[in-house]
């Protein structure tokens, strides 16, 4: 299939404002397998652990992208990966320099967020799960409010290019449905080396994790099959880590 016939696989859903992508997506039950719903700005866009996402009109692409897997529970973790390998793909493709991934799925420009994912799922009968994978992109917002001000920017102030919203999100549509098709062939091996030459965090990066089960400071060693991070302490001990919150740690001087 050509990257252009697996877009047209999608079919997309545009408003102009909603309370957040992903919870509209949730509630269209009957939706079938690729429905994508975009909006111009959310009322109540969400993000990892609880937290808000900026979502004001013109500033970003807020997109939801609903996908049924068979079987698949144990690979979701894959999935989020190569979703996030798309989004990076396709700032790469446009072209804006020094794209990278924060493990699992934040996408960073010199540090500061410019993208992240949301995936909610549940299963129907214990056979098919409903995916939802949210996205978020900043795209073309000039500003943020105070509180991302220091950590959050967009391709247009990395850049300098006004991004077009509708040809970014078709070409992020083509890349996830590469990766996708990969995911369901089982090339899990293509996904986790794809994701390590994105990711300045993959290999040799000193992190702090904060985990359900506490903090675990030490330096990255690749992912597991399964995509969990590797991350070795000082003691040599080597922790797979499954779930969690990943910050860089400055070396002290
Ligand atoms: C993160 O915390 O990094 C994930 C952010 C995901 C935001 C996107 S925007 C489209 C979709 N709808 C939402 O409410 N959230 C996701």
């Amino acid at each position: 299939m050509s990257r252009r016939e697996a877009v047209m696989r999608f079919q997309v859903h545009h408003y102009e404002t909603v309370s957040s992508t992903n919870d509209l997506l949730k509630a269209m039950t009957g939706a079938p397998e690729f429905t994508v719903i975009v909006a111009e700005e959310q009322t109540a866009g969400r993000g990892r652990r609880s937290r808000s996402w900026h979502s004001s009109v013109g500033d970003g692409l807020y997109l939801s992208l609903l996908l049924c897997p068979r079987n698949e529970k144990a690979r979701l973790s894959l999935l989020s990966l190569a979703a996030a390998i798309s989004v990076a793909e396709t700032i790469r493709e446009i072209p804006v320099r020094g794209v990278d991934i924060k493990w699992p799925n934040d996408l960073l420009i010199h540090d500061h967020k410019v993208g992240g994912i949301l995936i909610e799922g549940s299963s129907i009968g214990g056979q098919v799960s409903r995916v939802i994978v949210g996205i978020g992109v900043n795209l073309n917002a000039k500003s943020f409010p105070a509180e991302l001000a220091e950590t959050a920017t967009s391709l247009f102030l990395e850049s300098g290019k006004l991004i077009d919203t509708v040809l970014f999100r078709d070409n992020l549509l083509d890349r996830i449905a590469e990766w996708y098709a990969i995911w369901n062939l089982g090339e899990n091996g293509s996904i986790i080396r794809a994701w390590e030459s994105l990711s300045s965090y993959a290999r040799g990066r000193m992190v702090n994790v904060t985990t359900d089960g506490g903090e675990i400071a030490g330096e990255t060693c690749g992912l597991a099959e399964d995509g969990a991070l590797i991350v070795r302490t000082p003691t040599g001990k080597e922790h797979r880590i499954i779930a969690g919150e990943v910050s860089r740690l400055r070396a002290s001087v």
